[in-house]
């Protein structure tokens, strides 16, 4: 194991998911260089702080050194590279390779030799052959010879005070036997965790991608049978609780008013047109889409419904949003439900205002207090912590009428009992 450690590591990517990476490679005892083409980002990295709040993060950078580059003359002769940037998708959702195939190219224009290069950024079945590998080829290498290339998907959940990038298992997949065993063995020498070898790489990027593909459309069936429910006066939280009590075959997914990140709302995408491409239709995936994309209209058609029954148009009224970000207790924005919900409460006119304590500079009040004391309305978007907090006495203090809950993070039945007109996703 020593003999590895005296390797050189480097990240490609130090965002939410390369950060972490990096940060942990660096405690085990790697020498880590974080590459990435976001300059200011490195500037805070450098400082020794983390860009974005992750608590495991900002215990551990201060304790381990991580040498930030924007060079690519930074990242020559590492022994070990680590691809960590975005795979978006564009405005038609068609899978977006640019950043892996940018990437990709540094590596192969800066290796020496022997190096192994890891991708772990979310990619549907046939990347890694059909975009990677050619890189490496065209730039002269022999794959399994020269470079060694394979994929071990990053299961990361920024926020998950329990599951972090060390104690997470992984599963590995490479080109050839020589470089699944060199990346099972850098990988069990970084994470605490089972490291699984997969048959192929294909296999290793069809697992990531059936994992998130089966929480969209789990999340998609529980918003479906929510909206349902809710016709006939049965809350879904209170089903979900009794479901649970079955010890076998049932998973608890929760309904809410979108579903956000980077990874559950993309990654079936990079699916659909892979099958596509195949002349396969995936009927479930693109459902599972429609209906979760949908759920931000059916949370503003709860709004003005609501409203009606308080006696009230939302056009002139004041709504107060709680929650920007895409999910409880951390600051992250991308792909978040709430920037739709916004754009669609806008177009019916209220006095609208935003507050989420995570994200500041996208709030139109200066905290929670004021944005209560301002409104009429109130719409959870997101279940900080700050807000599932919330005393019942202090919506009716400020004269709250109506509240929709997008992630039925609130005690329906007191707020009720105030006369406050209260709606969550399905109860
Ligand atoms: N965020 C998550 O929770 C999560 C979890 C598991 C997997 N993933 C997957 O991991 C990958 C990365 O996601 P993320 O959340 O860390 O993204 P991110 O946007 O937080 O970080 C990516 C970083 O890559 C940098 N970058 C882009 N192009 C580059 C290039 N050519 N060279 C160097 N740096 C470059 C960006 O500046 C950015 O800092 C994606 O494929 C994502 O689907 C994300």
């Amino acid at each position: 194991m020593s003999e590895l450690k005296d390797k050189k590591v480097c990240v490609i990517g130090m965002g939410y998911v390369g950060l972490p990476l990096a940060a942990v490679c660096a405690k085990k005892g790697y020498a880590v260089t974080g590459f990435d083409t976001d300059k200011a980002k490195l500037e805070i990295i450098a400082q020794g702080k983390s860009p974005f709040h992750e608590k495991f993060l900002e215990d551990l950078l201060p304790q381990v050194k991580i040498n930030v580059t924007s060079d690519p003359a930074g990242i020559k002769d590492h022994d070990i590279y680590l691809i960590c940037v975005p795979t978006p998708v564009d405005e038609e959702h068609n899978p977006d390779l640019k950043y892996v195939i940018l990437a990709s190219e540094s590596v192969a224009q800066n290796m020496k030799k022997g190096a192994l290069v890891v991708l772990e950024s979310t990619v549907n079945p046939g990347v890694s052959e059909e975009a990677v590998a050619p890189i490496f080829e065209k730039a002269g290498y022999v794959i399994g010879q020269d470079v060694f290339i394979s994929h071990c998907p990053e299961r990361v959940n920024p926020g998950d005070p329990k599951w972090n990038v060390s104690n997470i298992p992984r599963v590995v997949g490479s080109f050839d036997e020589k470089g699944l065993v060199m990346t099972k063995e850098f990988y069990e020498s970084v994470v605490d965790a089972e490291i699984m070898p997969m048959d192929s790489i294909r296999e290793a990027e069809a697992v990531k991608i059936m994992e998130n593909s089966f929480r969209d459309i789990n999340i998609a069936f529980v918003n479906e049978m929510a909206m349902s429910f809710a016709r006939m006066d049965i809350d879904i939280t209170n089903v979900i609780r009794g479901a649970s009590t079955k010890p076998y075959a049932f998973m608890a997914h929760n309904p809410g008013c979108g579903v956000g990140g980077h990874c559950i709302p993309v990654d079936p995408y990079y699916m659909i047109q892979k099958g596509k491409e195949n002349n396969f239709e995936h009927k479930f995936l693109s459902s599972a889409r429609l209906i979760n994309d949908g759920m931000a209209d059916y949370t503003v058609e709860l709004l003005q419904d609501r409203m009606n029954e308080a006696g009230k148009a939302v056009k002139g009224s004041k709504v107060g949003v709680l929650g920007i970000s895409y999910k409880g207790n951390v600051g992250d924005l991308r792909e978040s439900p709430a920037l739709r919900i916004i754009e669609k409460i806008k177009v019916l006119e209220p006095e609208l205002l935003t507050y989420d304590p995570y994200i500041p500079e996208f709030s139109t009040v200066r905290n929670l207090d004021e944005i209560l004391s301002k409104s009429e309305a109130i719409v959870i978007v997101t279940d900080h912590k700050e807000f599932k907090n919330i005393p019942v006495e202090d919506f009716v203090k400020n004269g709250i009428k109506v509240i929709i809950d997008g992630r039925n993070c609130l005690d329906k039945k007191a707020i009720r009992e105030t006369g406050i007109i209260y709606a969550g996703i399905g109860r």
